[in-house]
Order: C-alpha cells, then structure tokens, then sequence
C-alpha cells in the first residue's frame, strides 16, 4: 500500500510500517481539505452552477460524483454517456472545486440485472435479491466482474489523465459479502484447493473433521458453511471468512488496478464503514490509502449524559481515526453526516455545536480530508429524511452547513502557521502504545464465546478507553508491523497464534518493550485447534505463568478481583494462573475457591516488561490500574482525562475535544497558546492550542 510522502518520515518512526517513498497526495500545509457529496445526476442541470458556486462560497474545495450512476454513465450494454458528467466536472473546476469520482459498482442498472440474474446476491435461504435497492450484485460472480471493470476501465480512460480529478473511491461501502450464490460455492471450494495445495487431507486435518464424522473425500462436497446452523465446524467458518474477506479485497484491488492503467496522478481508495471484524479492511494492497464513513446520531444513547445521543459516543471517531491511520499512514473520512440522518431507530437533530465537534474529532486524528455526505437534502428516493449542507430548496443552509462553514474557516485561519516538520510533546510520544489487532480472534472467540456476556470488541475498548483517558498516542497495528517502534504494545485476546508470533513478542520484551498480554490470546492455533499441550501454554515461557484453569461466572453474580487495595468485578472470562520464580502478582482473585489466586502478574524479562491480565473485569477499571501502575513502573507520565474528553497532536496543534454533557476545564500545558476556543471547554466544545 501507498503511503504519503509527508508522513513517511514521522510513520516510520512512530509506527516502524515499512513502505516505500511514494507520491504526495495532500500537503501538511493544507492542514486538511473539505469537500461535500454531489449527485448531479438528481437535479435539473440547470441548477448545477449555482449548486457547485454555493459549495465553494461555503468554503469547501472539493465534491464527489458518479456513486450510484452507472445507469446514467451505461444506460444501454456497451452503451456509455460521460457528456452529463463532463459538464458537471467542468462547473466544479470552474468555482475551484476538485473532483473525486466514484466507480458506482454498487448499482448495477436494470439492463444488467435483468439480462444476467446470475449476477444477484443470494441470502442463506435462496431468496436472490433484486433490483431495486443497491448492493444486490455478488462479488463472486465472474460476469459482474467483468461488466463492473469494463465500465470502470472506460471511465478511467476518459478522465484518468484529468487534472481536475484528484482520486477515486470505489464502490460504496464494500463489505465482506456472506453470499450463497451457487458461484460463491465454487469460488469456496477454489480457495480451499489453493490453501490446502489439493490436498484433503490437510483440510480434514486444519478443521478437525473426525470430529462427528465430518471428514470430506473431496473438494466438491464442501458447501458454504450455514449461518444459520448451530453448532457448525468452527474451524471451517474461521476459513470461509477468510474467504469471503478475500472476495471484497480481490474484488476492490482489481477494480483499483484497472484504474491506474490510466490514472497515474490520482489516488485511489474507498470509503470502509469501520466494522472493525469484517477482516477486508486494509486487505486490498493496491489502494493508496484508505477512508472511512462515520455517523454518530442514529438514535441509539452512547453518548455521556440525558442528551447524549445528540453528540454521539466519545470515542467513536478516535477509534476510527486510530484504526485507519496506522494502515499506511494516510487517511481520510469520505462521509460524515451534518445532521438528522434517515436510518436510525430514531433520527434525531444533533445538539448545536456536535456537527463541528466530529469535524475536530476527525482532523485530530491525523486525517487529511473529510467529506460530508451529502450537499443537498433529496426529494426523492430512499434517502429523502436525510440532511445535508443545504436543505429541500437547494440554498437554504442547514445548522450542520454552518457547522461546517465554520469548521473550514477555522482551518483556512491555521494554515500558514503549520510548521514545515511534525512536531509533537515529547511526554506525548512517550506514551505511544500499539494495540495489536487483528478481526480473525474475534471471528475465533466469537464462535465459542463460552459466556454470552463475553464482548471481544468491548474487551478490547477497555484498554483503548484508558488510554485515550491517558492522552496516549495509540495505533492499531497488524503482525505486518515492527513492534519495537512502539514503547508498549499490548494484546488484547489474541485467541489465534504460532510459536514464531510468540518469539516476536518475547524478543520485543528482551530488547526492552513493555508487553501487555490479556486473558485468551495465543491459547489457539491459527486454525482455530487447541496444540496438544497443558492450556495456554504457548505463553508460559513469556509470561512465566502456567494457567490452572479459567472460570466465567453469571453476570448478576459477579466475582472480585483486588488490586493495591482496590476491588473490581467481574464475569466474563477469569484465569487462574500459577506465577513461577521472578514473576510479582499486581491482582488475585477475591472469592471461590480460588481466592487469594494471581489473576494479573508482571515480570521483567531482558530489557523489558510482560504484563499478563488473566480477567476481564465489568467495567474496565482493573485495566485501568494496571495500565495506570505498568507506565509508572517505566517512568511514563499519563494524563488523566475524563471520560467523553481526548487531546490529541498533529501539525504543532494540541486538540482538546469535549464529549462530556458538563463543561471542561483544560490545563494548557507550559508555554501553550490557545488559537481557538478557551480552556473552559463547553459540552461539544473544541480548544486548538499551539504548543
Ligand atoms: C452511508 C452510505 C451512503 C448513504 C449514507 C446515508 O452508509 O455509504 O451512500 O447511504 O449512508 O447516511
């Protein structure tokens, strides 16, 4: 994957990501770019002029077109029309504004579905889905392919070598597709043939088919696993969404190799929903960098406080911005909502002010565009409830737009003040933390939870939560990373694992890493099989632990665990561990028959520390302690935000954001110079200091 220039040189100290030097595709200087979703293809030409002039009076200075065209751009087989969308580039370029085109695959038009059926998604009972809606088109299907990449490499033809176009998203929020069209099947059993080179055997082996006579003679009787049947082989589920994942980064990097045949100036990514499971994300090597959507009221309360589902959940953004960012190095976000969406349980208006505070949200992460979906509010279609920067009569601005205009005033006010080098505190960096992270654990854990209250994705939130409660730079990293560009790295139930990835962590820790280990990991092997050896027993020469057992105990009867006088519960997932010489237990258990027993040890080990937490606790307050007493152990300064409050570096600019339903008051660190906004920081409140 590409990476952009200007991060080259922090990411490479920061996240250890090798990567080649490669384009710059955005300048620091430029802090970041703001664009808005147009479809011209939903207005009266006539209008476009004045909607494109409006755009670019408000501030923003680039758009979006052709999601969802591909009926407009290839209303007849062989048949393509790029006149409507000429004009409309060429209004864009005319009030400044730079285009990024999409590769509308996500909608098939009717010709097509209604010529080739066979290209139609299926769900698990056969239905096909239809045309209609969008999305019905199943990546499995050669012919689609084939249809999708001609008029994508048409497209790409006509405006490859454009200058008003700067990149390209593809599709819309692709997604792993769990599909059952008779191709998929096939496409299943070819992956296995290629995996296991051919041979049955191994596959019987990897998936532990003596298991309930479930052992195949061949690659044809192999079926997609059913969701919808309880009990199915897990270890064969662990492989088909390694294969269905593989079908959407397949699918996306081919699209995106058509594309550069003739694109070479432009970017190309595409716009993810941050479903931190679905394991495609970052599959897809050719994209240069990747972009996510994000909406944050829908009607659901994870917000602080009664009026909370009006500012949305604190840490939504920043896990994004965290996630994405680490993947190349690039990143931006090409849908975030600017006001009542049309989706969600309930709709509600976002409280004034949360609009501009998820546009903060975002820039602090490190991105270097956001995109607002959508411009116009349309009369028509599914999506007729959902705001935009202007309203039903195309000029009237909404609160959000204001927001917004807001927003990009403030950024355009920074620029000419960012400094030519990133510069960020050095106390800040010496937080620096790694989650190491990968969706196939949870795929594992998932499957044989073995208590329902256990949440693999909340597991892991608990730590995520206290280090942003420690104004901690954290990056979610993959094994394609170096650990060692990171002081502390922590696992957090990495359930799937091999000896080499163990030899990693151990040599990480000799040459001086501090190394979390959390209950679950590494107690499997990468297909999904206990190793014929005591439990757990990968770690013990890491940790210096044996596991005894573990225990999961009711949720409305939950157990204890102390640490440094302090008391946690918990229920979900607890180990007993046994700590050899050298090893000091930082927590034990408080009741059953195991009180008194380590659930928590840390020992040094070479140059560095390992930390093993044995338990999950209720709220996450046992994580807390430990992370809190671990970075003091090392020397590390911590800060200790709220909930609901986040300070984050980029560009010389300190940016603290307030989520909480209660004004804020921020200590400006020495020397600190606030540029916008003030220390008493309100509910959706936003300080940009210089530091
Ligand atoms: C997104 C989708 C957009 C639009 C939007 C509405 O998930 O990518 O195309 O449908 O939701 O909020």
């Amino acid at each position: 994957m590409r990476k952009q220039l200007t991060t080259v040189l922090c990411a490479l100290a920061l996240s250890g990501g090798v990567f080649a030097q490669q384009p710059s595709w955005f300048s620091d200087q430029d802090l970041t770019l703001t664009g808005a979703y147009y479809y011209p293809e939903h207005w009266d030409e006539s209008q476009w002029e004045r909607d494109l002039k409006q755009m670019h009076e408000l501030g923003f200075e680039f758009t979006h077109f052709a999601e969802f065209a591909w009926a407009q751009l290839e209303p007849e087989e062989g048949q393509y029309d790029f006149g409507w969308l000429d004009r409309a580039v060429a209004l864009a370029a005319k009030h400044q504004l730079k285009v990024i085109l999409c590769t509308s695959t996500a909608t098939p038009p009717v010709w097509l579905t209604r010529k080739y059926p066979e290209i139609l998604l299926r769900n698990e009972d056969g239905t096909r889905l239809d045309h209609g809606a969008r999305q019905h088109a199943s990546f499995a299907s050669p012919l689609y392919r084939k249809l999708a990449f001609r008029m994508i490499e048409k497209l790409a033809a006509h405006y490859g070598n454009d200058a008003r176009v700067v990149g390209w998203q593809l599709d819309n929020e692709p997604a792993v597709q769990f599909d059952y069209n008779p191709q998929a099947e096939e496409a299943f059993r070819q992956y296995l043939r290629e995996k296991y080179a051919g041979d049955i055997r191994a596959l019987n082996a990897a998936w532990g088919t003596a298991f309930w006579s479930e052992a195949y003679a061949s690659f044809d009787q192999i079926t997609l696993p059913k969701r919808s049947q309880l009990f199915m082989n897990h270890h064969q589920i662990l492989d088909y969404r390694r294969f269905a994942a593989k079908q959407t980064c397949d699918f996306l990097n081919q699209q995106c190799l058509f594309i550069k045949q003739y694109a070479r100036h432009q970017w190309v990514t595409t716009n993810y929903i941050p479903d931190y499971e679905s394991g495609h994300i970052g599959g897809s090597s050719d994209l240069d960098f990747l972009s996510y959507t994000r909406y944050m009221v829908y009607g659901d309360n994870e917000g602080i406080g009664r009026r909370g589902y009006r500012v949305g959940n604190p840490l939504r953004i920043a896990f994004a911005n965290d996630f994405f960012r680490p993947q190349t190095g690039t990143y931006g976000v090409m849908e975030l909502q600017p006001g009542q969406v049309n989706w969600g349980s309930i709709n509600p208006q976002p409280l004034p002010g949360a609009v501009r505070l998820w546009l903060w949200s975002v820039f602090a992460g490190g991105s270097d565009f956001v995109c607002t979906y959508r411009y116009r509010q349309p009369l028509y279609g599914t999506e007729q409830y959902h705001y935009g920067i202007v309203g039903t009569d195309g000029v009237t601005v909404t609160p959000g737009g204001r927001e917004y205009e807001q927003f990009m005033q403030e950024i355009r006010q920074l620029r000419g003040t960012v400094p030519a080098k990133e510069v960020k505190p050095a106390d800040y960096l010496a937080r620096r933390t790694a989650i190491l992270y990968h969706p196939e654990n949870a795929w594992s854990i998932n499957q044989q939870k073995q208590n329902a209250t256990w949440n693999t994705m909340g597991h892991i939130e608990k730590y995520y939560r206290t280090l942003k409660s420690f104004g901690a730079p954290v990056d979610f990293i993959s094994e394609d990373h170096d650990f060692n560009a990171y002081p502390f790295l922590i696992v957090p139930a990495y359930q799937l694992a091999d000896p080499e990835l163990v030899n990693r962590w151990t040599q990480y820790v000799k040459q001086g890493g501090h190394l979390v280990l959390t209950c679950r990991t590494a107690q499997k092997d990468r297909f999904g099989r206990f190793p014929e050896a005591p439990f757990g027993a990968m770690l013990t020469e890491l940790t210096g632990n044996e596991l005894e057992f573990y225990d999961l105990l009711l949720p409305d009867d939950p157990g204890r665990v102390e640490m440094d006088g302090k008391s946690f519960a918990w229920n979900t997932w607890g180990e007993i561990l046994r700590p050899g010489a050298g090893v000091d237990v930082w927590a034990a258990y408080q009741d059953e028959f195991y009180a008194g027993k380590p659930a928590v040890t840390s020992r040094r080990l070479g140059k560095g520390t390992v930390t093993y937490v044995g338990v999950d606790t209720t709220d996450g307050g046992l994580e807390q302690e430990v992370l809190r007493k671990l970075y003091a152990h090392c020397g590390v300064g911590v800060l200790e935000l709220p909930y609901g409050v986040t300070l984050d570096y980029r560009n010389g600019l300190g940016i603290v954001l307030n989520y909480r339903d209660r004004p804020y008051r921020f200590e400006l660190p020495q020397g600190a110079k606030p540029l916008i906004g003030e220390t008493e920081i309100p509910t959706a409140g936003v300080l940009v200091f210089r530091f």
